[in-house]
């Protein structure tokens, strides 16, 4: 049984005083609510150690939505993992599709720090998807099956317990546009077995995968209710506990 797991990504959104605030009225309102899932939110860089403060003994991770491929050096305007693992980071989304896009992440570069977050024992989010014109061309299981193998590229089996897939459709980010939960269960049920064909049954049974792009309090059970679907990265609805509080909850 896959626990479901899900996370906001706040993106670059939130000051370290706007995020200190959210994290105590988010914090209050799960506390009421019982949530009965694995919950994850990603702050800015410098917001990180005021949303920690308020969440550090709390069910809810805090996480990074990204760092560097090297732990120190001359590498101006970077973030060490070390530096995140001091502040009790323990988490980190890697290549999302904003990072691909806008800042030229490739599969290779996302592979190096995939290694390095797994070499330090962080838990790695990644993120693939395909662009509306690759789906259009026909090429989703392609892009999929390059991205999992080039991003997994030398991933061990025994650290695979540490790797969270998060399928975002790159048309469906902040769009409003939603994949269908069908079609994007049919691409979590490729995920899982290019993962099994990479790996294992046994891993690819256990791994969870989720979803992301335009999820909201409406979409969320439907989704949620696929087979595949173990989880949702909620990028816009997770700005306001009234809009992600419902989401953490969907199940009630
Ligand atoms: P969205 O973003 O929920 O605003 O579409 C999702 C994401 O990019 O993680």
């Amino acid at each position: 049984m896959r626990k479901p797991y899900i996370a906001g990504n706040w993106k670059m959104n939130m000051s370290p005083s706007e995020g200190r605030a959210y994290a105590s009225s988010l914090l209050e309102a799960v506390k009421d609510a019982k949530a009965d899932v694995k919950m994850m939110v990603a702050p800015p860089f410098v917001t990180i150690p005021a949303v920690m403060d308020v969440l550090k003994d709390s069910p809810i991770i805090v996480a990074a939505q990204n760092m560097a491929d090297h732990d120190k050096g001359a590498y101006t305007g970077e973030v060490s993992p070390l530096f995140l693992i001091d502040l009790g980071v323990k988490t980190v989304i890697l290549g999302h599709s904003e990072r691909r896009q806008y800042y030229g992440e490739t599969n290779e570069s996302i592979n190096r720090k995939i290694l390095l977050a797994l070499s330090h024992n962080m838990e790695v989010v990644y993120c693939v998807g395909e662009t509306l014109e690759e789906r259009e061309a026909g090429k989703l299981e392609e892009i999929l099956k390059a991205q999992l193998e080039v991003g997994l590229k030398d991933v061990k089996a025994e650290e695979m317990g540490s790797v969270v897939i998060a399928y975002e459709p790159v048309w469906a980010i902040g769009t409003g546009k939603t994949a269908t939960p069908e079609d994007a269960d049919s691409a979590h049920a490729f995920i899982r077995k290019t993962v099994e064909s990479l790996y294992s049954k046994d891993i690819a049974e256990k791994l969870i995968i989720q979803y992301g792009g335009s999820v909201k309090a409406n979409n969320v059970k439907a989704l949620m209710a696929k087979e595949n679907i173990d989880g949702a990265l909620v990028g816009g609805a997770s700005l306001s506990v009234d809009d992600f509080l419902p989401i953490l909850t969907f199940d009630k």
